[in-house]
């Protein structure tokens, strides 16, 4: 496994190996503080991939004032022991002076599926996002890149960049792996005080109820209203959670439920404060038309 720093150090070692090799280049970006969802992004890429790229790099772009930025969990060792024990070919860790050695006056924006759940909460964010996935599926050139379905407006905002970018992109969704008792993992788990992540599994929690409850159901016999109060009547049985948002929308055009008749995939996306801690969950659904 090789770790590099420099942007052109990366595109030397990728262009080395297509001149030698005709297989696929597979790329993982990442913010690091790898955790096993973040394995599984990196074993499917080794699966499938001929050269794996993996980036760890924290971006200031896609955090907001008073944001975690500066306090975003790092561990360069550990993250490089996961690569390595996932087949990683090449780490590409870049300094921010680096991937921004002047003031950005580019901003990748994609519109619509932006302005609602984290793009409606967090201004900027997904600027950021595509800012920076675009630099680095430019500095990369990738043939896939994975990435978790636990930020699926995350996934949803990537493949609408692809598209109307044309960029030689695909974007493989992966499932979002889970704790034994049902929290989705994350990097920022481990700002959780024990009294908080014990009251944090209402998010999974209030999920799985919906999914119990549409369970058999065409989408006409069930409102997203009624989803969302069932949804929010659990997550508010913990006395620590705040909601953010807990919204039903058609996925991945994120628009209202109701208004998008011809829908069959739904998502139920939650973000939901623990003291200073934020946590985003969601599951996505098909249903009946
Ligand atoms: O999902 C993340 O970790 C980040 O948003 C990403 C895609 C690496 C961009 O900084």
């Amino acid at each position: 496994m090789e770790v590099v720093q420099t942007i052109a150090d990366l595109r030397a070692r990728v262009k080395a190996y297509r001149r030698k090799n005709d297989q696929s280049v597979g790329f993982v970006p990442t913010m690091g503080f790898l955790h096993d969802g973040h394995a599984s992004l990196l074993q499917k890429a080794r699966s499938q991939s001929g050269l794996v790229v993996l980036s760890i790099f924290v971006n200031p772009l896609q955090f907001g004032p008073g944001e975690d930025f500066e306090r975003y969990p790092r561990n360069a060792e550990k993250d490089l022991a996961v690569a390595e024990a996932a087949g990683v070919d090449i780490v590409f860790m870049p300094s921010v002076d680096e991937m921004y050695p002047t003031p950005t006056r580019t901003t990748v924006s994609v519109s619509e599926v932006t302005t609602r759940l984290c793009g409606a909460s967090r201004p900027g964010h997904f600027d950021g996002v595509a800012t920076v996935v675009s630099k680095l599926f430019h500095i990369v050139q990738p043939d896939q890149a994975f990435f978790g379905l636990k930020d699926a407006q995350q996934v949803a905002v990537i493949e609408q960049m692809v598209l109307d970018l044309n960029l030689p992109v695909e974007i493989v969704p992966c499932p979002t792996l889970r704790e034994n008792d049902g929290l989705a993992m994350s990097s920022r788990n481990v700002y959780l005080s024990p009294e908080e992540r014990q009251q944090a599994l209402v998010l999974s929690q209030s999920l799985q109820q919906a999914k119990a409850f549409i369970e058999g159901k065409s989408a006409s016999s069930f409102t997203s209203q009624e989803l969302e109060i069932l949804v929010r009547d659990h997550i508010q049985t913990a006395p620590l959670a705040v909601i953010d948002y807990a919204e039903v929308l058609s996925y991945p055009t994120l628009e209202p439920f109701e208004h998008s008749h011809s829908i069959t995939t739904l998502i139920i996306a939650l973000a939901v404060k623990f003291g200073k801690t934020r946590l985003i969950d969601n599951l996505i659904l098909q249903v009946r038309k």
